[in-house]
């Protein structure tokens, strides 16, 4: 029997200890990935080389012994598969040739999506025969509301004006791009686990800027229209909703989308998490990135206060959001310390 104890609270039982992984635990704050990043200059290039994308998605289970590996790749490969123009650029972000007419969500190539990200499951089977018994593989993707910011805004966005616009003003139109990012997202995620993804999680990193009848109709009902299809094809598969800044909604959010657990962002009180979340789904989160990034005592102080109110039961260690690029290392040493109480 093989024991994960990411996998035994994304089950329902209680873990000796709380699982932790990280929040884009790859990436640039580690000496070792920028290593392999300076030879291959495009990132999309390393997210398609699987021998590559497999050995940075193994550097920090390698450094820290986290609880779950999440394969290497990014949310924008969507796009990207669907014929998108997408670059990656060092300071500025990722830059896409923006859509902006039901004319050019019809030209979007829908068919050739999981063979274009043939590279993400071959990395997904290459991390599987490489990880130890003790640690989950998680696959994942953008949901279709924040796939779909970048996809009209074409770059990252202050006030999210033109993507808002259409949503708000031509619904129908909007509903077309919607109904393609169900479609290609369900099946890559789907692909991820054939490939031997154990757990799924669903990146919804802008869902807090819509107004709350649009949050309804763009983040809600295309989530739930995703899990309903992966629950249909691969019942066993926990997956993990991680719906940014959503505030009270995270409770609505939690039971109406039929995601196994939801990812709280910081901002999230943990005496409300505590008597009103953890009553609907298992809860994983929120330890600020920056806060991590500053080390020192408000960080352990952090780690104890959250593990006090959210420690016991099913609990899953996050951050709120993402590693930060400055972070020291060492500090994801000395949390992983406090938490598992070593
Ligand atoms: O978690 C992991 O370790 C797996 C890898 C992963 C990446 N991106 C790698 C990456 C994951 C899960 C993502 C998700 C992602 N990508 C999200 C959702 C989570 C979040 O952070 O909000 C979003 C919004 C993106 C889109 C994206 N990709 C942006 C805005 C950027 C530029 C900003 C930045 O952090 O550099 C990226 C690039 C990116 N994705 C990098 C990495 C490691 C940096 C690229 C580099 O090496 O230069």
């Amino acid at each position: 029997m093989t024991h994960k104890p990411i996998l035994e609270v994304l089950n329902g039982e209680v873990a000796d200890t709380t699982p932790i992984w990280l929040m884009r635990q790859a990436g640039r704050y580690l000496p070792e990935y920028k290593k392999v990043r300076a030879k291959i200059p495009d990132f999309l290039s390393l997210c398609y080389n699987p021998d590559l994308a497999a050995e940075v998605t193994l550097q920090p289970i390698r450094r820290f012994g986290l609880d779950a590996a999440i394969v290497f790749s990014d949310i924008l490969v969507i796009p990207d598969a669907l014929g998108q123009k997408v670059e990656f650029y060092e300071n500025s972000g990722p830059i896409l040739h923006p859509l902006s007419s039901v004319d050019d969500i019809a030209r979007l190539k829908c068919k050739n999506v999981a063979q274009h990200l043939d590279p993400v499951y071959q990395a997904i089977n290459i991390v599987a025969q490489e990880l130890s018994d003790k640690t989950a593989l998680i696959g994942f993707s953008g949901a279709p509301w924040t796939v779909a910011t970048y996809m009209v805004e074409g770059a990252s966005s202050r006030d999210f004006t033109k993507v808002k616009r259409w949503a708000i003003a031509e619904p129908v139109g909007f509903q077309r791009l919607i109904d393609v990012l169900v479609d290609s997202i369900s099946e890559h995620l789907i692909r991820q686990v054939s490939a031997g993804a154990e757990i799924i999680q669903i990146f919804d990193t802008w869902a807090g800027v819509l107004p709350s009848l649009e949050f309804q109709k763009w983040c809600i009902s295309p989530v739930k229209e995703i899990v309903r299809r992966l629950q249909k094809h691969k019942p066993w598969v926990p997956i993990i909703g991680f719906p940014r800044g959503i505030g009270v909604n995270y409770k609505y959010y939690a039971f109406e989308t039929g995601v196994n657990a939801v990812s709280i962002d910081s901002s999230v009180p943990l005496g409300w998490v505590e008597t009103e979340l953890k009553e609907v789904n298992i809860v994983q989160g929120n330890m600020d990135p920056i806060v991590l990034l500053a080390g020192g005592k408000p960080m352990i102080e952090t780690c104890r206060s959250i593990e006090e109110v959210l420690g016991r039961g099913q609990y899953i260690f996050n951050l709120g959001h993402g590693v930060n690029k400055e972070t020291p290392p060492e500090n994801i040493t000395a949390v992983i310390e406090e938490i598992r109480g070593q």
